[in-house]
């Protein structure tokens, strides 16, 4: 088919044609092989007799105020429909009737109010969908579903002021990854469901430019989302505003001026939990185990629960055990361990208002010392130089990996030996280390502002002598302790 065929050419086909053949280009529209374009033609209608073959149709700057019903009907190929730029309040029932090939769906700057649940019923195929700079200020509930789909939707520049992040779920639209809500009028919205969205939505999620309200919740989402260095924080960093109290006279920055949320303890949200991941610990029978309880937990002070492997749950108040003990401190003690005290050991600090915990594992593994064979007189003396020559080996010889260990601690002080090689700053790839970070994952997540906080004021606060890679976690993120700190220390 080629453009406007001239006038002799189309009577000649209305002639042998049947009458009202559908392969003529409208008069306004230009035609070409598999797009047809009606765009700045003066309409305040859809052309009558629309040809059937085109994948592309472009209606945009027109005076269209409505589309009727099953309007597209008679073009099954249509892949493409652009109809910005128009005067569209509302659409009618059946209007995408039979245009379910549908990919690419532009109804960018028009005068849509509320996106109603049939709007987009049936575009099962539908990839795109731009309603960019329209007037809506509500998107129903059930507007998205079985649009599977979906890779992009853009709502920018309207009114919205809640949005059912509710329906967008794991499998409920596999492919999408982009959810533009940028420059519209949301103030609070359903963390909650925020937080459930798949984690390729949310990395795709723009917020910015919304007149947030200020609060705990709020600034724990986004600092989540910068730790994982979304683009979509960086993008638009300055553009992320929040009001005090809804105040609109008091708008601030909330990614610079964090003081506002200092005394976020992130206790008004109750799921939030840090975790921190683990550290292997490996001793000889007989030695004293020692494991700290430090956490990310801000709090002046937390109670510690352990789980352990032999005893279960032990609190603090529940120690004068000889074999096991937990001190106020936190720190859980084995004064001479016993092969079948391996094990994890998971602490929980909990804070007092019990809004929040954190956690700490050590993978104790009790290794029998080398020197059994020896008569017992000798057992002791020997296994003990043996034990400290071992050490030293360990220590001395073990290639480094991670380009920051510390030397050894005094001899004198012998027991706890981390592995450093266990944790090379990478995820691991499969075995057991991948196994606690799949059981760590399933959890809910990591927020740690109280730490930050701490490490403002104070720097680098307790648990200096930690100069071992400890890796911070949480969802699929995995960093190590000094890509941590500098996301911590960029506020
Ligand atoms: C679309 O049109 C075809 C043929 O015109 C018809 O058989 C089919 O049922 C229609 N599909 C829908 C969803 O209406
Ligand atoms: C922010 O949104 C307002 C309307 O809500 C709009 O006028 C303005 O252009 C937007 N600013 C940016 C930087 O997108
Ligand atoms: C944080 O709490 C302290 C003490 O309760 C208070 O003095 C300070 O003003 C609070 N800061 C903010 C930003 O609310
Ligand atoms: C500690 O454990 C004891 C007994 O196991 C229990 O009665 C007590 O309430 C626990 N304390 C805390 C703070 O959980
Ligand atoms: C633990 O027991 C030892 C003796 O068995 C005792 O001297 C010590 O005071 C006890 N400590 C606590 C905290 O009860
Ligand atoms: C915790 O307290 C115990 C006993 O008071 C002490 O041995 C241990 O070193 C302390 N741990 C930390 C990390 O301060
Ligand atoms: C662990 O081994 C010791 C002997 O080494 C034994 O007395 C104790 O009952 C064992 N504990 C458990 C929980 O099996
Ligand atoms: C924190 O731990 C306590 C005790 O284990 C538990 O009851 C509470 O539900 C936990 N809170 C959170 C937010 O996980
Ligand atoms: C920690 O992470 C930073 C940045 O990702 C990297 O440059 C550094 O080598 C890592 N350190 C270790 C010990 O893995
Ligand atoms: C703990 O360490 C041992 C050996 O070092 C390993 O076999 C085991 O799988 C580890 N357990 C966890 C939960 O990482
Ligand atoms: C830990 O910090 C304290 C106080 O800042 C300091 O005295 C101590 O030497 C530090 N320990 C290590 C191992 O850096």
């Amino acid at each position: 088919m080629s453009s406007r065929p001239r006038p002799g050419l189309a009577l000649l086909l209305l002639c042998f044609l049947l009458p009202g053949s559908e392969q003529i280009c409208p008069s306004v529209c230009m035609c070409t092989a598999d797009t047809l374009s009606c765009a700045s033609s003066g309409l305040s209608r859809l052309p009558r007799n629309m040809p059937s073959s085109p994948l592309t149709l472009d209606l945009s700057f027109n005076h269209m105020s409505m589309l009727v019903p099953r309007g597209f009907a008679s073009m099954p190929r249509l892949e493409t429909l652009r109809i910005t730029h128009n005067q569209l309040t509302s659409l009618g029932p059946d209007v995408f009737y039979n245009a379910s090939g549908l990919r690419h769906l532009d109804l960018s700057s028009n005068k849509l109010r509320v996106m109603e649940q049939h709007y987009f019923q049936g575009l099962w195929r539908l990839e795109e969908l731009v309603l960019f700079n329209n007037q809506i200020t509500q998107v129903e509930g059930a507007t998205l579903n079985g649009l599977r789909s979906l890779k992009k939707v853009y709502f920018s520049l309207n009114q919205i002021t809640d949005f059912p992040f509710f329906s967008i779920r794991e499998h409920s639209h596999p492919f999408l990854t982009m959810l533009d809500l940028s420059s519209n009028r949301l103030a609070t919205l359903p963390w909650e469901d925020v937080k459930a969205l798949p984690g390729t939505v949310q990395r795709g999620l723009f917020l910015h430019n919304n007149t947030l309200l200020c609060d705990c919740s709020m600034y724990g989402m986004f600092w989540h989302w910068e730790m994982k260095g979304f683009d979509s924080l960086k993008d638009f960093y300055e553009d992320y505003m929040c009001t005090v109290r809804g105040d609109s006279r008091s708008i601030i920055h909330f990614l610079r001026q964090r003081r506002v949320f200092q005394n976020c303890t992130v206790g008004k949200s109750q799921s939030l939990q840090a975790t921190v991941l683990l550290s292997n610990l490996v001793i000889f029978e007989g030695e004293r185990a020692s494991m700290d309880c430090y956490t990310s937990l801000g709090t002046k002070d937390p109670w510690y629960v352990w789980l352990t492997p032999g005893q279960g749950y032990m609190n603090q108040s529940a120690t004068n055990d000889s074999l096991i003990s937990v001190f106020a401190n936190g720190t859980l003690e084995i004064p001479a361990a016993r092969l079948n005290d391996s094990g994890l050991y998971v602490c929980t600090a909990v804070d007092q208002q019990q809004m929040v915990n954190a956690t700490r594992e050590f993978n104790l593994t009790v290794v029998r010392p080398p020197a059994e064979t020896f008569s017992t007189g000798y057992t002791t003396l020997l296994g003990c130089a043996v034990t400290t020559v071992l050490i030293l080996m360990y220590l001395y010889l073990t290639p480094c990996q991670c380009g920051c260990c510390s030397p050894p601690g005094p001899p004198a002080d012998p027991v706890s030996i981390y592995s450093p090689v266990a944790y090379s700053g990478v995820p691991p790839a499969g075995g057991p280390e991948e196994q606690v970070l799949q059981r760590v994952q399933s959890r809910r997540v990591a927020f740690l502002e109280p730490l930050m906080i701490e490490q403002n004021q104070n720097g680098r606060t307790k648990g200096n002598e930690t100069t071992l890679p400890v890796q911070w976690c949480w969802d699929n993120a995995v960093m190590n302790e000094t890509a941590f700190l500098d996301g911590v220390l960029k506020v």
